[in-house]
């Protein structure tokens, strides 16, 4: 009886050996494999539940799996990096950077001061035409919003610079953002204005920006709580490379 019963677990444990082996086999092999892959791809294996872009960085996307359901993530960069200097003015329609839908309100290009007293600047601070959004349109809180995603600009660093005018009690802020096409992108720059401004007072600022593989930048005004809130742009400078310092 007892030999029976010995025999019997000894059975059952070699069968569970095999497929705990066969398991094994498997799963290695699997590994291995899709490993290679990820290898001759010039892939790297991230930690398990840990987005491509978190463990390396911008332009690493997920491409199948490493061991253990880690991520294989590869860089992926369809823009290859190539000077460029996009400048804008708003002397004509032609700047990289276009009105966005997904805005509840517009930009208008404008020529001398804006229509609301306490508000806007006494002309464009380059040229004759700027860029504004005016506080009499929208509500308080709603956006307006310009894009640089019709353009496919190269893959480099960038120097931004723009020049801004944000006079008046009710004006609520302004910001630059950057990164890569489809993802969520990074606040550069932000100004919340208000009564610090006069109307002969331009300001400018210049920011550099990080490499991404497929660059987008946006330019959101949002509405203040009134409507002597106008919020003017100008001069945009966005050129590939670093700033030269003291720029
Ligand atoms: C970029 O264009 C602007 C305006 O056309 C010009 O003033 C500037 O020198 C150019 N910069 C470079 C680096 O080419
Ligand atoms: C206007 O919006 C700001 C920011 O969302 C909010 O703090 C404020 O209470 C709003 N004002 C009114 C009158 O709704
Ligand atoms: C930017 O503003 C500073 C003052 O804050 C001024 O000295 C400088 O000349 C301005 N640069 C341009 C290009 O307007």
């Amino acid at each position: 009886m007892l030999f029976h019963q010995l025999k019997y677990y000894s059975i059952m444990m070699k069968c569970c050996c095999l497929i705990v082996t066969i398991f094994c086999a498997i799963r290695v092999s699997h590994c291995g494999r899709l490993t290679r892959n990820c290898l001759t791809s010039n892939g790297k294996c991230a930690r398990k539940g840990v987005a491509c872009d978190d463990a390396f960085g911008e332009g690493w996307i997920d491409k199948g799996k490493c061991c253990n359901e880690r991520p294989c993530c590869i860089y992926k960069c369809p823009n290859l990096c190539r000077s460029a200097n996009y400048s804008c003015g708003f002397e004509d329609h032609s700047c990289v950077f276009q009105f966005d839908t997904l805005g509840d309100y517009v930009w208008s290009y404008k020529t001398g001061s804006t229509t609301t007293a306490g508000t806007g600047p006494l002309e464009a601070a380059e040229g004759t035409h700027y860029l504004y959004t005016d506080a009499n349109n929208g509500e308080n809180g709603t956006t307006a919003i310009l894009t640089t995603a019709a353009t496919n600009l190269p893959a480099c660093p960038y120097c931004l610079s723009f020049k801004y005018h944000m006079m008046g009690p009710h004006v609520g802020t302004l910001e630059f953002l950057a990164g890569e096409k489809g993802s969520t992108l990074r606040r550069v720059w932000k100004y919340i204005g208000g009564l610090s401004f006069s109307h002969d007072d331009w300001r400018n600022d210049t920011e550099n920006i990080p490499q991404y593989c497929n660059p987008v930048f946006t330019i959101i005004s949002t509405r203040g709580d009134g409507t002597i809130g106008d919020i003017a742009i100008d001069d945009i400078l966005l050129r590939t490379g670093a700033c030269d310092a003291g720029e």
